[in-house]
């Protein structure tokens, strides 16, 4: 069988024949792969449990599918290539030969190291190849890849450390971000003090800045790799062996730790690379996700090395050192494929198209779009000015849960609509129910997404803690994977994605749970109680609205002055502990950047003296939601609350007209 899709009503044929007979279509997927052994049963699923595995008894490494069969054909064809975040450093290029060689010699790093299969490795690193060698020699190895983003605070880092009870974590001295040069090893030392299981650190020299070494802990990465061979035999795992884990934020306090396995993840993210982006093997394709979140495991590293293509790594950010980075990159790569999120589309929208007209932009046939549903605007000024209304826009959707993209356009094969994901990839079974849980039947009709039916992708387990994954997304609807989000069919037969409806954030296409922030806001001492929302934001797609209460002691003592005027720059006067305004919203941000991450700092605070909820305790974000918005219109019922005065007192406070 053909693999790559290559007309519409090829399309729909093969989508009939991926429902009808799924076993046998992921069979012939499967079969071009290199095996070990091969499996000797296709699925074994139960939604209930839940329990899916894929390919049983298969037997693979990964990495010899990403890496060793396109050697021979392939091995000189650039795997990667790289862009600083300086665009005056010389970018780096590593063919399959080098990647396959380097990849070798760090899984023999980790091998000297004492890394074994099946134990957790925690990845802390800046966008630079070695970040994608290093998720390569786990996955040789056998060992699971925890990457967390380097953005995550030190805390964060230490929660995802210990969950998964890592061994050995790799980071690197510093790293750069436009204009700023981040201390990682720092963040990680801070780490460090609580992580009881890490055994070594492997530290990869990016900035040459001066940084603390432990003696008997710290390695330096360069000196380590020097000592080690290019050659690894790759470890022989279980298709239904984890291959990593990553954590990604939910409905509760803790971000849980999404875990993916071999074989379903490779077949998975190879297909869906192949067909939506319809690569060809002279493709240059870029990815401006980072490594540290889904998009990047699967459409930097795993997804294009998979499909011997050529894969772009970008280490900087799309305003450095001007808002035409993107733009004057893509030029001087020659990439044919671009895919980003809506939010940089935006922001660089926002920045004016001047710094659009100087580049050609001709070599690109591709531009993608994922993370966020893309506003009809941010939708035609990406298809026209980048894509010059030639490149089809394909609109991704798709979770971290999922390991690869479940709805898009095929591009030039399948039609684009903007705003709309449109049609369900071959093998992927959406179904939209009502509250009840009932299949809405027909078009034209809005409910809650689900799955019917597994794909290899699916998420099979949250890490350490299964109930918790049967939970958040079996448990809602009988025998359906329930994917949080809220979506529409239109008339066509289309499927347009509105939004989380549960209480998960996306801001600047980053997942964040209300309650995460809400626990870091909590940590300040003067705060009792907070609650926190989302609401449309220009730039970012959502941005967070906190409401907060303080300790009527501390108002009343006037070390919170939840009237003084927001004052840029004011600062605490030690001798009183007086706080105004600014100074409050300040260290309330600082703490949430301290315990996550800077990209969870509210956008808004608001002081309130308490919050809507109802009898049972529960707050009502629905009504906080509507503040946040503005639009009072509609509050809909309030009288279940335990005091509704609260809400006139948060909508004038909110600076709301409370006339209705
Ligand atoms: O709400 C959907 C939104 O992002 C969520 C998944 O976030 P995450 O696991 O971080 O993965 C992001 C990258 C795949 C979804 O539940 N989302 C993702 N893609 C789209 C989207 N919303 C609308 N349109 C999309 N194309």
């Amino acid at each position: 069988m053909q693999h790559k899709i290559t007309s519409f009503d090829q399309y729909q044929k093969t989508y009939q024949y991926s429902v009808n007979e799924p076993e046998q279509f992921w069979n012939e997927i499967a079969d071009s792969f290199v095996w070990k052994q091969k499996w000797n049963k296709t699925l074994e699923w139960n939604f209930k449990t839940p329990d899916v595995k894929w390919f049983l008894n298969g037997k693979l490494n990964i990495t010899e599918n990403c890496l060793d069969r396109h050697l021979e054909k392939n091995g000189n064809k650039p795997a990667i290539i790289w862009e600083s975040n300086d665009v005056n450093e010389a970018n780096r290029t590593l063919t399959y030969n080098e990647l396959h060689a380097e990849v070798c010699r760090l899984s023999n790093v980790l091998q000297n190291n004492g890394v074994v299969k099946g134990d957790r490795i925690c990845l802390y690193m800046p966008m630079i190849p070695e970040l994608a060698i290093a998720v390569l020699a786990c996955a040789r190895i056998g060992a699971i890849h925890s990457v967390v983003f380097a953005g995550f605070s030190s805390k964060s880092i230490a929660d995802r450390i210990n969950d998964a009870s890592c061994k050995l974590l790799l980071t690197a001295d510093g790293l750069y971000r436009g204009n700023k040069t981040i201390n990682l090893k720092e963040i990680c030392d801070e780490a460090l003090a609580s992580t009881p299981s890490i055994e070594k650190v492997i530290v990869y020299q990016r900035t040459h800045q001066k940084i603390d070494m432990q003696i008997g802990r710290d390695v330096w990465w360069h000196s380590e790799m020097q000592k080690a061979a290019t050659h690894f035999d790759a470890v022989e795992m279980d298709s239904e062996d984890p291959l990593f884990i990553l954590y990604t934020s939910g409905s509760t306090g803790k971000p849980k730790g999404v875990v993916h396995t071999q074989a379903g993840y490779m077949v998975y993210t190879y297909y869906t690379f192949l067909n939506v982006f319809q690569y060809e093997e002279d493709d240059i394709f870029w990815c401006t996700a980072d490594i540290g979140w889904i998009t990047g495991h699967s459409y930097i590293v795993y997804g294009p090395l998979l499909n011997g293509a050529t894969t772009v790594m970008f280490e900087g950010i799309p305003t450095y050192p001007d808002a035409g980075r993107f733009w004057a990159t893509i030029d001087k790569l020659k990439v044919t494929k671009f895919y980003t999120a809506p939010t940089a589309i935006r922001s660089l929208m926002a920045n004016g198209i001047e710094f659009v007209t100087p580049y050609k932009l001709d070599t690109l046939r591709v531009i993608g779009s994922v993370g966020e549903p893309i506003n009809e605007e941010a939708w035609h000024w990406y298809h026209h000015h980048i894509g010059k209304e030639k490149c089809p826009l394909v609109d991704t959707w798709w979770q971290t849960e999922t390991a690869g993209i479940l709805i898009s356009p095929l591009a030039f094969i399948t039609p684009t609509k903007p705003t709309y994901a449109t049609l369900p990839l071959p093998g992927v079974q959406p179904v939209l129910v009502d509250a009840q849980g009932s299949i809405l039947q027909g078009n034209d009709i809005e409910g809650f997404l689900c799955m019917q039916f597994p794909w290899p992708g699916i998420i099979r387990t949250t890490y350490g803690d299964h109930e918790r994954c049967r939970q958040a997304y079996f448990a809602s609807f009988d025998n359906l994977y329930f994917t949080g989000d809220g979506c529409r069919r239109d008339a066509d037969g289309y499927y347009r994605i509105i939004g989380r409806v549960d209480d998960v954030m996306n801001v600047s296409g980053h997942r964040l749970g209300t309650a995460e922030v809400e626990n870091a806001i909590n940590e300040h001492p003067n705060v009792i109680e907070s609650a926190v929302v989302a609401y449309p934001h220009d730039i970012k797609g959502q941005g967070i609205y906190a409401f907060v209460i303080v300790d009527k002691q501390s108002i009343d003592q006037g070390v919170v002055d939840t009237d003084a005027p927001f004052e840029e720059g004011a600062g605490i006067d030690n001798s009183l502990q007086l706080l105004n305004r600014a100074a409050f919203e300040n260290e309330i941000r600082n703490i949430v950047s301290k315990i996550i991450s800077p990209i969870a700092k509210p956008d808004k605070i608001q002081i309130v003296s308490g919050l809507p909820k109802t009898r049972s305790g529960k707050i009502m974000r629905r009504i906080l939601r509507k503040i946040a918005e503005g639009d009072i219109s509609n509050l809909g019922d309030t009288t279940t609350l335990l005091d509704p005065n609260v809400v006139e007192e948060i909508k004038q406070g909110a600076g709301i007209s409370t006339k209705n």
